[in-house]
């Protein structure tokens, strides 16, 4: 069974070609009951995803969907509603290829999630992956133009915490299209094979899907050096097959690949020769750590001191992450002021930041950082 576990904003299409043209490349329903009848059966619960969408499929063909309307059952259950939660392209009439999604679904199979409602624009620094997202998006909107000379694979590494994840996300976003995630430490399965076959699966679901992104996070795990390998049983399989559905170029037009990894050193050279691109993350300099805590400030729930100086907190930030700034920080400096009922002052960041360093250091140093 499949879900949907966070649905994206109403979108626009992107694309030139007309709606009616196009059709639906991918639906989200919410089961509304029977607004027009007094019965509150529930709609059986849907084991056999696949006969859901293709019962779907049949009976909703031809229709023009937009986010807001109801979609009647015809058929099995007369009238029972489904709302349209979102529909890509807005306003495009249902097909035979539209994929049908349910809202909050529990699910034990390799879904489209789409994930994320940061834009590209919000992700701070990282200017050339931020470029190349640019170009994956002209391909996504437009695949069949790029022919073999579509951007595929492409890696992005560097320190934790760096903005990798959250790109591909407002990749997906921005794109308005699916993004199928897969953390390579999760396909190493019980089982010999499992791994592959999850891998081959994925590609397969994003044929259905396409244009989409696979997002494989922490490919470390599994595009590990050959010479590591071997302590690992079955992962020479899934490196196999991984490299198989990677050069597979022609098989998955409108599909592009992004693995992300805090190794990239230690990833096989076979693997890491697929792919086009290496990108490297970097720390934020004091310029984006000023921006990156400006824009998450401005979201605070409660009022920040008059007297808050942020030159300062800049400067003695040197050396953290995108994610230490909102983390550790900015969300400890909060959650210190709401426990005492007052304004984030100065302090609750000195504070924060003490932490920090004592985290990060094996002796704990008695110097404040705003001493
Ligand atoms: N460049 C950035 N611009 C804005 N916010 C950032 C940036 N980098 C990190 N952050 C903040 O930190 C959070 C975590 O970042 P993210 O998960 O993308 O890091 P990552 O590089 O994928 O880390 P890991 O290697 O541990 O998976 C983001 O959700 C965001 O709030
Ligand atoms: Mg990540």
């Amino acid at each position: 069974m499949r879900s949907i576990q966070k649905i994206n904003k109403k979108v626009t299409p992107k694309s030139n070609k007309s709606k009616l043209e196009e059709g639906v490349r991918y639906i989200v329903l919410k089961p509304a009951g029977y607004p027009l009848r007094s019965e509150l059966n529930e709609y059986p619960e849907i084991s056999e995803y696949k006969v859901f969408e293709f019962y779907a499929r049949e009976q909703w063909n031809g229709l023009v969907a937009k986010s807001g309307d109801y979609l009647f059952d015809r058929r099995m259950f007369p009238d029972f509603a489904f709302e349209i939660v979102n529909v890509v392209p807005e306003g495009s009439f249902i097909s035979h290829s539209t994929a049908f999604f349910i809202e909050n679904m529990e699910c034990d199979d390799l879904i489209p999630k789409i994930i994320s409602d940061v834009d590209i624009k919000d992700v701070i620094g990282q200017d050339r992956a931020k470029r190349k997202c640019k170009l994956i998006m002209k391909y996504l909107d437009d695949p069949e133009g790029f022919g073999k000379w579509a951007p595929k694979n492409i890696l992005f590494y560097g320190p934790s915490g760096t903005g990798k994840t959250m790109l591909a996300k407002a990749l997906a976003n921005d794109a308005q299209v699916p993004i199928l995630p897969m953390k390579a430490t999760q396909i190493i399965g019980e089982f010999v094979g499992d791994g592959a076959r999850q891998i081959h699966q994925l590609y397969e679901r994003a044929e259905d899907y396409a244009p989409c992104i696979i997002f494989i996070d922490e490919l470390d795990a599994i595009g590990l050096d050959r010479r590591f390998q071997e302590l690992r049983g079955d992962v020479i399989e899934i490196v196999n097959a991984l490299l198989t559905e990677m050069d597979g170029i022609d098989e998955h037009k409108g599909v592009c690949t992004i693995a992300a990894t805090n190794m990239v050193e230690s990833i096989d050279a076979a693997v890491r020769s697929r792919f086009e691109e290496e990108i490297e993350f970097v720390k934020p300099d004091k310029k984006e750590r000023l921006m990156i805590l400006n824009s998450n400030i401005s979201s605070f729930p409660i009022e920040i001191d008059g007297n808050f100086d942020i030159e300062t907190l800049v400067e003695k930030t040197e050396g953290l992450s995108g994610r230490d700034l909102v983390e550790k920080i900015l969300k400890n400096a909060l959650h210190t002021a709401i426990l005492e009922d007052s304004k984030v002052m100065n302090r609750h960041f000195e504070e924060a930041c003490k932490k920090i360093t004592s985290l990060n250091t094996p002796k704990n140093s008695d110097e404040g950082m705003y001493s």
